[in-house]
């Protein structure tokens, strides 16, 4: 998304942070996947960006949504999603809510161990399930291996063993790790699904399912591959390996590829101070308030405004709280003469930033959020310009 005269407007006049998303975006992702990916469902990762107006949209251009939680499937039935459009996508799960799922009408449950398994053939006997397989995602930013997934003898047996216990083991997922670079990180995740496909009808079981997760990565400081070249990738594998399986479904869950380059974070230097040879820019907004990922090293493109085309030097940038994990970047190049009050961009953020900002730690608010739309409305009324002259 670009920093646009409108935008820059507003930092300079409305109270900083705060968090822009342009909705135009997430539409043009939303095509793109589809038009992408052969036959897909997308079932959009909720956990990426639970804006109201991006859950909407979504809903209205015909989405599904994977929910990791009773609060997601509340909030999607709120909005009128029907249950056939919503999976439970979590691997761990209350028991309570795998009840309540099952009881509004959701069908399709992520499993990675035996005893989900128990936890599901208690609460929703019959349930479709799907089991997760591990993937190497060591070309992601974010790997979500090792946590989630297993191998994929052991997905095996956690199907035959629903089969046992009555549900309906309904196909595989996996996720090649969030923001991935290396686009036959799919190709080798559905050759090890094909493998579970296979095993299992060897065995009378047949699965309809493949999951590809998420995983589709933004522009940020790196080259990235395109939603297309990922989609012909995905595309060739299950000619390849999986062309064999009547009325095969193809879902996908992407977070970050359907809302990241829909947000700019918007904030401004608090302090600038040099501690030995490292200088410090302290900004009003850090890793509790929207910056989270950057815990993990996890790399915006930052921009000072009016500095652009400075020379530039290595700095610590940090948030405002009184937490020392609160440093966003250890190093990174900010203009030389970033300054007291210098407005900075976070490029690109509209996906797992204001959704982990914590509600009140250290008494600090969390960026307030709006939509292009609200921003502008926003400005009209504090700069009192008129709105049709906010473009
Ligand atoms: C089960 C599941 N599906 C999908 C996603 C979304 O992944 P991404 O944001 O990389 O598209 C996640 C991210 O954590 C996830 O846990």
């Amino acid at each position: 998304m670009k920093i646009t005269p409108l935008i820059r407007k507003a930092a300079q006049t409305l109270d900083t942070p705060f968090l822009v998303l342009d909705l135009k975006y997430v539409k043009e992702n939303y095509i793109n996947q589809k038009n992408a990916i052969d036959n897909v469902n997308i079932f959009y990762a909720v956990k990426a960006n639970s804006h109201i107006k991006i859950l909407e949209l979504l809903r209205d251009l015909g989405s599904s949504f994977d929910a990791a939680s009773r609060g997601e499937i509340d909030k999607l039935l709120s909005l009128g999603v029907t249950p056939d459009r919503i999976s439970f996508g979590n691997t761990i799960k209350k028991e309570v809510d795998i009840k309540y799922a099952w009881e509004k009408g959701i069908n399709y449950f992520a499993v990675d161990s035996e005893m989900e398994v128990e936890k599901i053939s208690r609460n929703a006997p019959g349930a479709r399930v799907y089991g997760r397989i591990a993937t190497s995602s060591n070309d992601a930013d974010w790997p979500l291996s090792g946590k989630f997934g297993t191998d994929v003898d052991h997905v095996i047996s956690i199907l035959e063993y629903a089969h046992r216990k009555g549900l309906t083991p309904y196909g595989v997922s996996f996720h090649v790790g969030s923001q991935s670079y290396n686009k036959y990180k799919w190709k080798e995740a559905i050759l090890n699904a094909s493998e579970v496909f296979e095993k299992l009808a060897d065995k009378g079981i047949y699965l309809k399912l493949l999951n590809l997760g998420g995983g589709v990565p933004v522009q940020h400081v790196k080259p990235i591959p395109s939603v297309k070249e990922i989609g012909e990738v995905i595309n060739e594998s299950i000619k390849e390996y999986l062309g064999w399986v009547d009325g095969l479904k193809v879902f996908t869950e992407p977070g970050r590829s359907m809302v990241g380059n829909a947000g700019i974070m918007t904030s401004r230097v608090l302090l600038r101070s040099k501690k030995g040879t490292q200088d410090w820019v302290y900004l009003d907004v850090g890793v509790f308030h929207g910056l989270m990922e950057t815990i993990e090293n996890f790399r915006y493109e930052v921009v000072v405004e009016g500095k652009e085309d400075q020379e530039t030097t290595s700095m610590t940038l940090a948030g405002p709280s009184c937490d020392s994990v609160d440093t966003i970047y250890d190093e990174v190049e900010l203009p030389i003469d970033t300054d007291y009050n210098d407005i900075v961009y976070f490029v690109n953020t509209g996906a797992y930033t204001t959704e982990y900002a914590a509600p009140h730690f250290n008494g600090i608010t969390p960026p307030v959020v709006f939509t292009l739309e609200e921003l502008k409305e926003e400005l009209s009324k504090k700069a009192k310009i008129p709105m049709e002259e906010l473009i």
